[in-house]
């Protein structure tokens, strides 16, 4: 007889918390067991604890601690921490018969090197998602994960070219993106549990929303400042929920936060998405919030030079600003003003997280 399907799910980050409740909900329909393992990446209340309540994910069976730090010692502690957690359960005679991870930070790098290490069967849910830039910290996570998984679900048919490249069709599998499904359902739960007046204090004014965390725009002053001043010239009010490193930056190098723009605490998912969907436009170098603009039919310009998800750029939906560029503030703010000029095309298909849980019912028990 088939042996239950026992899985150890580990997350650390923001994002992989939005991914990991919504296949959570369709594994436990399938019946398989599953421990919930958070290496402590994000921390904060804001940052962590508030998604887990809100997003109904089970409570961790271990927080692994292991808080902030340089890619090193906090990729190292994470594997660490997590071998031996594993050993114990194991001796407990609780051995994990898989292991999932999500996207591409440091958390999912450590664990997928030591399922890989374990001879734990590896899943990874959005993989083949490629920007090709190895300086990237997320991009090397996301080709090492890649080469060491042995269930790879992709977002889309892209993520599999990608993967056909570097490594071959084995395991490989277009699931849809779980994102989408997330929002799909949080959605309507969005606007009843933070009505737009409760986040800005107004219902009906247009605004821009903007998010900004990545070490190369905010840990130069210069690009940071010029962000600030390109959301401050775009003819909107802006709110700028801010990740802890950002708000940090902007004190530690005296930025000039311009009038017209408010820095807000760390949203919720659901806050987050009320917002996002009621702007006229957004502005961010987040991969997910990009993907939640497109579906929620909000304008976005993205603050990178390049983009993992390319079919958010037609029909100007997405617009790319790389904010390194001379003059990076004007630029901003005329993309900002851009309006899309064709209809929506591309959305992905929902069920991303049933299928994931089918084919690892049939994979691996
Ligand atoms: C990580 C991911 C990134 C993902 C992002 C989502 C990596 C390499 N990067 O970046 O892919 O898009 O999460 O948000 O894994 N901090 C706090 N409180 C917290 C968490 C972080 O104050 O709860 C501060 C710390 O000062 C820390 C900094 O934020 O140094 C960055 O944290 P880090 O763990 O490097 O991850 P992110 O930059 O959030």
């Amino acid at each position: 007889m088939a042996e239950p399907l026992s899985l150890v799910t580990v997350v650390g980050a923001r994002p992989q918390f939005v991914k990991a409740a919504v296949v959570s909900q369709a594994l436990a329909q399938v019946g398989a067991a599953e421990r919930i393992v958070h290496t402590g990446q994000h921390y904060d209340a804001e940052m962590s604890g508030a998604f887990f309540d809100e997003l109904g994910l089970a409570a961790p069976a271990v927080n692994l601690g292991v808080g902030s730090g340089r890619h090193g010692a906090q990729t190292g502690a994470m594997m660490e921490r997590l071998e031996a957690w594993l050993i114990a359960e194991r001796e407990a005679g609780r051995p994990a018969s898989g292991m999932l991870v999500y996207g591409d930070t440091n958390s999912t790098l450590a664990a997928a090197l030591v399922a890989s290490k374990m001879h734990i069967p590896l899943a990874h849910v959005e993989a083949g998602v490629r920007s090709f830039d190895r300086k990237m910290p997320e991009e090397v996570n996301r080709v090492v994960t890649d080469a060491v998984s042995d269930l790879l679900f992709c977002p889309d048919d892209q993520a599999r070219t990608n993967l056909a490249a570097e490594r071959g069709a084995s395991g490989v599998h277009v699931v849809g993106d779980v994102m989408y499904d997330a929002t799909l359902r949080s959605s309507q739960r969005a606007t009843q549990q933070h009505p737009l007046e409760t986040l800005i204090g107004h219902a009906s004014a247009s605004y821009a929303v903007g998010t900004v965390h990545r070490p190369s725009n905010t840990d130069a002053p210069d690009r940071l400042q010029d962000i600030l001043e390109g959301l401050g010239a775009c003819g909107l009010p802006v709110v700028l929920p801010t990740h802890p490193r950002t708000s940090a930056r902007i004190q530690s190098g005296k930025l000039t936060v311009p009038p017209s723009v408010t820095l807000l605490p760390p949203q919720s998912y659901l806050a987050m998405l009320t917002l996002v969907r009621n702007a006229s436009v957004v502005a961010t170098d987040s991969g997910g919030i990009q993907r939640e603009a497109f579906w929620l039919q909000t304008p976005c310009v993205t603050l990178r030079d390049t983009t993992e998800w390319r079919h958010t750029l037609i029909g100007g939906w997405n617009r790319l600003v790389d904010p390194a560029l001379p003059d990076a503030a004007n630029r901003i703010a005329r993309a900002l003003a851009e309006q899309p000029s064709a209809d929506q095309s591309d959305l992905p298909s929902a069920g991303a997280p049933e299928r994931i849980a089918r084919l690892l019912i049939e994979a691996w028990s």
